[in-house]
């Protein structure tokens, strides 16, 4: 329950909420829906709220229903909602993506379909290679350098919208198999010319997008970066060229925090076990070797688990996605747990937590 500073950013405790997909927003505009979910959290007692992940382009999205931040009335949207993340005492956060070779899908709970590019809500996904996620995907667009030139300027001007919205961290989506970190693997990134081959032609995307929010993403405010720590597939990315990539972005001195998951880039992956803290050795390792403050995620459940990772120093932050779904006060009921008193807003404070 300590907090902890970013740059001109202090979090008045080391729970993030972490950033969860609604699939709930009409032509990339969020909706009440994403009012009540985020109000929720913010009045929850978390240090810092992520938006879910935001999309740079209609053609970047995951699938139709996803939230978006390229226009105005979109950027109107995400200010409201940066102030209502604010009002609870939380730090608004976005994280801001490209879907990659995963885009044009249905939500989850329509099953694991993509669209087909010629029907309706679907469209053909961009990929550093030709290479489809499943067999029973449609071959990506393998991007040109002009192509990659826009997606670059589409992150800048996302980033851009989100600072005009009032967010005071931005994070770029590397994992879970979306675009940078496709462009991030071997197993993605079959590319022959500056943007593959070795680790850093296959970082050089996410270092330049980097160049490119840092140049309007003020220096007195934070930028993470999550990443797949591990693909969990052989010849894949591993967490050694994780280590090594974290130290380049600390080196770099823009970056602030590594936001430690895995996985995602393809169903061939064997996930070792999933059990409680199963990622926190990611964010341990990442720390100590490379040098530069880490979040743990993950089936992260009891406040013992994350008052263990923390206080033991094995990372700086803990997401927690579904436990906060459950439970939007989980903070603060934590808070209470270790005999503090929870900060609520003046509308809660007769709550009995
Ligand atoms: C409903 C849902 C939506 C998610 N959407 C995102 C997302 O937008 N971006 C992201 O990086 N991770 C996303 N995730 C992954 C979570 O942020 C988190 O890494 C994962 O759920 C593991 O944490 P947990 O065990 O605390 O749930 C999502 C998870 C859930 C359950």
């Amino acid at each position: 329950m300590q907090p902890i500073t970013f740059r001109a950013v202090t979090a008045k405790n080391r729970i993030v909420v972490s950033p969860m997909c609604q699939y709930s927003a009409i032509d990339g505009l969020g909706q009440d829906w994403h009012i009540q979910t985020l109000g929720a959290k913010a009045m929850g007692g978390a240090g810092i709220v992520f938006t879910e992940a935001t999309h740079i382009a209609p053609e970047a999205r995951i699938t139709p229903y996803c939230l978006g931040l390229w226009n105005d009335a979109q950027e109107a949207f995400m200010t409201r909602l940066a102030t209502l993340i604010s009002y609870g005492g939380a730090i608004p956060a976005i994280q801001i993506a490209h879907a990659g070779r995963k885009a044009s899908t249905v939500a989850p709970w329509e099953g694991e379909r993509h669209i087909a590019p010629d029907a309706p809500g679907g469209w053909l996904p961009a990929a550093p290679s030709a290479i489809p996620y499943a067999p029973d995907r449609p071959n990506p667009h393998a991007m040109t350098e002009g192509d990659i030139a826009t997606t670059i300027r589409q992150f800048a001007e996302t980033a851009g919208r989100a600072y005009r919205a009032g967010f005071k961290i931005v994070e770029l989506h590397a994992a879970h198999g979306y675009l940078l970190h496709e462009f991030l693997s071997p197993i993605s990134n079959h590319r022959t010319d500056r943007y593959g081959g070795d680790l850093a032609a296959r970082a050089r995307l996410l270092m330049e997008v980097l160049d490119a929010v840092r140049a309007v993403w003020p220096a007195e405010l934070p930028v993470f970066v999550r990443l797949s720590c591990t693909d969990w597939i052989e010849g894949g990315h591993t967490i050694e060229d994780s280590v090594t990539l974290a130290r380049w972005l600390r080196e770099r001195g823009d970056v602030d925090l590594i936001d430690c998951s895995s996985a995602g880039i393809a169903p061939q992956q064997k996930i070792a076990s999933v059990h409680p803290g199963y990622q926190v050795p990611f964010a341990e390792r990442i720390r100590r070797e490379a040098g530069i403050a880490t979040g743990a995620v993950g089936m992260i459940r009891e406040p013992e688990l994350a008052a263990e990772i923390i206080a033991n120093e094995r990372a700086d932050l803990v997401f927690l996605a579904r436990a906060l779904l459950a439970d939007p006060a989980w903070p603060n009921r934590a808070a209470s747990h270790f005999g503090l008193k929870p900060e609520l807003v003046p509308q809660y404070q007769r709550a009995l937590i």
